[in-house]
């Protein structure tokens, strides 16, 4: 079954980690982004880590030149298990970062499609070249839609690597419909439904039984 990966997207150290805590059982990984990183630190990857030993992806869909790509990698990386990077910029602004994460043994993700309805605007035409792309220089994982399952099984037959997709719930996107097209290598992103609601321990345990019941195929 596809892996629960829980966007912690939340302003502050306790409430992240009391939330860890609560769903630990029902996650696989665990996302982290400038939100969190930027009110707590990097050190909340330790922290996280430490309590669920879980993996754990930094989405700074990281969007700089090679060098400055790299300084970042370097960084992050020391923390976090996978690193999240834009394509648009180019092969090289991609490559500079999986040369980072080669010396770490850690990830690299590159987006393709993100699931808003503004990607479509620029995103969208040319989300297939990158993911073409994802696919030639060999990355670790891309990211594409649930909002569009279409466009999320387009994505994922073209690049041939696992997918982490985000945008079910809140966004609208529903497991039930993309749950055919995802295998035990990829990753469902998922966000505020968890870590807004008024039990996020019960609201992950249904997210993960779902991943787990409603294959159909
Ligand atoms: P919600 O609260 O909507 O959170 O469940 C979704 C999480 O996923 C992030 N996000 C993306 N990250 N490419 C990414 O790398 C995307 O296309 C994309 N769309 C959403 C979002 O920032 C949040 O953490």
């Amino acid at each position: 079954m596809p892996k629960l990966m829980i966007a912690l997207d939340v302003l502050n150290r306790e409430e992240a980690l009391k939330i860890v805590n609560e769903v630990k059982d029902y996650i696989d990984a665990v996302k982290v982004g400038y939100p969190l990183v930027l009110s707590s630190g990097l050190e909340i990857v330790e922290e996280i880590k430490k309590i669920c030993n879980r993996e754990v992806i930094c989405d700074f869909k990281v969007a700089d030149i090679p060098e400055t790509n790299r300084k970042i990698a370097e960084i992050a990386l020391k923390y976090a298990d996978g690193i999240i990077v834009h394509g648009f910029v180019g092969e090289d602004s991609v490559k500079a970062v999986q040369e980072v994460a080669k010396k770490f043994n850690k990830k690299v993700i590159m987006v393709t499609e993100m699931s808003h309805p503004g990607a479509i605007q620029y995103m969208q035409p040319i989300a297939n070249k990158l993911a073409k792309m994802a696919k030639k220089l060999k990355v670790d994982a891309i990211v594409a839609p649930s909002t569009r399952p279409e466009r999320l099984k387009e994505i994922k037959d073209i690049a041939k690597l696992p997918v982490m997709t985000p945008g079910v719930g809140y966004q609208g996107g529903k497991i039930e419909e993309i749950i055919n097209i995802l295998d035990e290598n990829d990753y469902v992103i998922v966000g505020r439904s968890i870590y807004q609601s008024e039990n996020p321990k019960d609201v992950a345990k249904k997210f993960k039984e779902k991943l787990n019941k409603n294959k159909t195929k």
